[in-house]
């Protein structure tokens, strides 16, 4: 890894995930330690500078709207990528569910087989319910290898919110799972 750490420029981290569920705001509140009461649809391109980063590397942080982006502007960010964050909202159901039924299968349509990029899975608004949706969660992640972990975080009281990002850079860096299938490539 420490080969992988010296050979890579910048980590591109990528958010996904149904409208409304935070993705914008998630991005704001990093950016300015406080949650933005009204955002726009689409946060510009951010570049985290590397000395401000926990792994000392460049870090681009990449919004994703489906009221400003076309399907094709989607694909080509998802390949883009160096890590997907697949946000949902842990007091909506449906945005849950579009996770397996959505989300994954269009980043695995459109991206290349043999080089598979980490996904985190991002339960966002933690604030307003009393119970973890990680039972939810928990089966989705042992089904999927390319998930390397999943984080329940809130744009609105700031929980989680560097730790999102760091996660991210991490899994890049660092990866745990395997990234490509040998067997695959034979
Ligand atoms: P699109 O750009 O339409 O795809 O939505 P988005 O995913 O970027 O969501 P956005 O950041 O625009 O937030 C949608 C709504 O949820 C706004 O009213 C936010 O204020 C609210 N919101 C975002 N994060 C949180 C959070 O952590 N807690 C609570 N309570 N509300 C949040
Ligand atoms: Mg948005």
């Amino acid at each position: 890894s420490s080969t992988l750490e010296r050979m890579r420029k910048d980590v591109r981290i990528l958010l996904v995930g149904e409208p409304k569920v935070g993705k914008t705001s998630l991005i704001m509140s990093l950016v300015s330690e406080e949650f933005p009461n009204v955002v726009p649809y689409r946060a510009e391109e951010i570049t985290i500078p590397a000395d401000v980063t926990p792994e000392r590397v460049p870090t681009h942080i990449v919004d994703y709207s489906e009221a400003e982006q076309t399907d094709e502007q989607l694909f080509q960010e998802i390949n883009k990528a160096n890590v997907i964050c697949i946000v949902y909202s842990v007091n909506n159901k449906n945005s849950i569910e579009k996770v397996v039924s959505h989300w994954i299968p269009l980043i695995t349509e459109n991206t290349d087989k043999d080089s598979r990029v980490p996904l985190i899975l991002v339960g966002n608004k933690s604030d307003l319910v009393e119970h973890s949706s990680m039972e939810t969660i928990l089966p989705i992640m042992n089904q999927y290898s390319e998930i390397e972990t999943c984080v329940e975080c809130s744009a609105k009281n700031l929980k989680n919110i560097s730790e999102l990002f760091y996660y991210a850079q991490k899994a890049v860096l660092h990866p745990t799972g395997p990234l490509y299938c040998p067997e695959k490539k034979a």
